[in-house]
């Protein structure tokens, strides 16, 4: 993974962080490195998600989910953290890849809303007796992920199918999911002790549908030890680290809002996993960047005009892979498209790319570029371990609590009391809110 900040020096952008300013915030880089690594030393909460390449047993998830990797189709049942890792590597590695492998994997479904719409046309449109179903969550006790896989439990039965045969679940030690999983014998894998939900990419909790998919779990953690590789007590030297600490110091100089932009389709999950990773950990004590969601080169089309001559409070980072598998444009004599043709797909979307990257430094506005060689497993879970460890440098860098998310657990506790499930302050807050309308 290759981060160039070319674009976000003052000399080329406002807001615009300057070489010096840059010298001496590498510092507070060093320090803050030094916190991370004894933070992952000794395995405390949160840092311990560094890990993840290290601990994870990629021979263990495809035990797990060997019995099912017959499935036409996957349905991941879990949400936030506990949903979109799955559904970022999936995505990243799916289709048909540069060699053609997998080109027939199983389509994943992310169930992880409580639309009821949704989940009826899901239920509808899955074979469910070759389906796949991956029940995900750490608590084992988020409503909606309980809601969800009741569910589809029911569905099963009314379709005549052993949901037991089907499910693998992925959870903690304790709770409702993993009392359930041992009462019916049913596989069962971990959510690793000290790595919160939106950090948990590299475990079972994000490689269970790739696995079952086929797809190479073992070069996504071997892309995350290339990540922890490259760690090091420099912005300038470790690429992970000039991105958090890049981002953090155009924030403090007005970019309040970050846009993350990759220029594959395939990378669409992956903006949705950042923007979770980005709000959720950084978003405390009245800080944090606002992530924004674009894809290029579509929202070329769209939200580039607010990025290149809106207000001056926006990064934007431009993510691609160098290689791709490509289509030729045909040869056509249509009048003034003749300059398409002998060209390709490809080519048309690194122009499409390279013309943003300028368009925006032309304007001043601040951009980053991350480059993946191509769009394989290594290069994924370098990426993925790269954004966690920029979140957690930039996390250091603000002083705040990286690892919580005491605004989500408000709205969990807060649905769980208005629907009966216990006692809760936050439930009363929001009926008195309620009556006052
Ligand atoms: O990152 C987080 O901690 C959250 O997004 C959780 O993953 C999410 O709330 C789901 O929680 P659980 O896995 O307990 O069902």
């Amino acid at each position: 993974m290759r981060v160039d900040i070319g674009n976000a020096l003052a000399s080329v952008a406002s807001p615009g962080v300057s070489r010096d300013a840059l010298d001496q915030l590498d510092e507070t880089v060093a320090r803050a490195h030094e916190r991370i690594e004894r933070g992952r030393a000794d395995d405390e909460f949160g840092y311990a998600s560094l890990n993840l390449p290290e601990r994870t047993d990629a021979a263990a998830i495809e035990d797990a989910v060997e019995p099912l990797t017959d499935a036409e189709a996957i349905l991941t049942v879990g949400i936030g953290g506990s949903a979109l890792g799955a559904a970022t590597v999936s995505q990243a590695l799916g289709g048909l890849s540069a060699d053609g492998e997998n080109a027939d994997a199983a389509p994943l479904y992310v169930l992880d809303n409580v639309d009821p719409a949704r989940v009826r046309e899901i239920l509808a449109e899955v074979p469910l007796d070759r389906t796949a179903v991956n029940v995900v969550s750490r608590s084992g006790t988020t409503a909606e992920t309980l809601s969800n896989f009741l569910v589809v439990r029911e569905a099963m039965e009314a379709a005549g199918v052993d949901w037991t045969e089907r499910t693998v679940v992925t959870t903690g030690e304790e709770g409702p999911l993993r009392e359930l999983a041992d009462r019916h014998d049913m596989p069962a894998l971990d959510v690793p002790e000290g790595v919160p939900g939106r950090f948990s990419a590299l475990s079972a909790v994000g490689l269970v549908p790739a696995a079952i998919q086929g797809h190479d779990i073992e070069g996504l953690i071997e892309g995350g030890r290339a990540g922890a590789d490259s760690l090091a007590g420099s912005l300038f030297e470790s690429p992970a680290y000039a991105y958090g600490a890049v981002s953090y110091a155009l924030d403090q100089r007005g970019a309040s809002i970050t846009a993350m932009m990759p220029y594959e389709e395939r990378l669409e999950y992956f903006a949705e996993w950042f923007a979770q990773l980005w709000a959720e950990s950084l978003g405390k004590d009245g800080l944090g960047q606002t992530p924004a969601r674009a894809l290029g080169a579509t929202d070329q089309h769209s939200q580039l005009q607010l990025y290149r001559a809106g207000p001056r409070d926006k990064m934007v980072t431009l993510v691609r892979a160098r290689e791709r598998a490509d289509r030729e444009i045909p040869e056509t004599d249509i009048d003034g498209l003749a300059y398409l043709g002998g060209s390709s797909l490809g080519e048309l979307l690194d122009a499409e790319f390279e013309a943003t990257e300028a368009s925006l430094a032309a304007a001043g506005r601040p951009n980053v570029r991350i480059e993946l060689d191509r769009l394989d497993a290594e290069s994924v879970g370098e990426l993925l371990y790269g954004m966690e460890a920029a979140c957690i440098l930039a996390g250091e860098l603000y002083d705040i609590e990286t690892f919580n998310q005491p605004a989500v657990e408000w709205g969990k506790r807060a649905a769980r009391g208005l629907l009966g499930g216990g006692d809760f302050e936050e439930a009363d807050a929001v009926a008195e809110k309620t009556e006052l309308l």
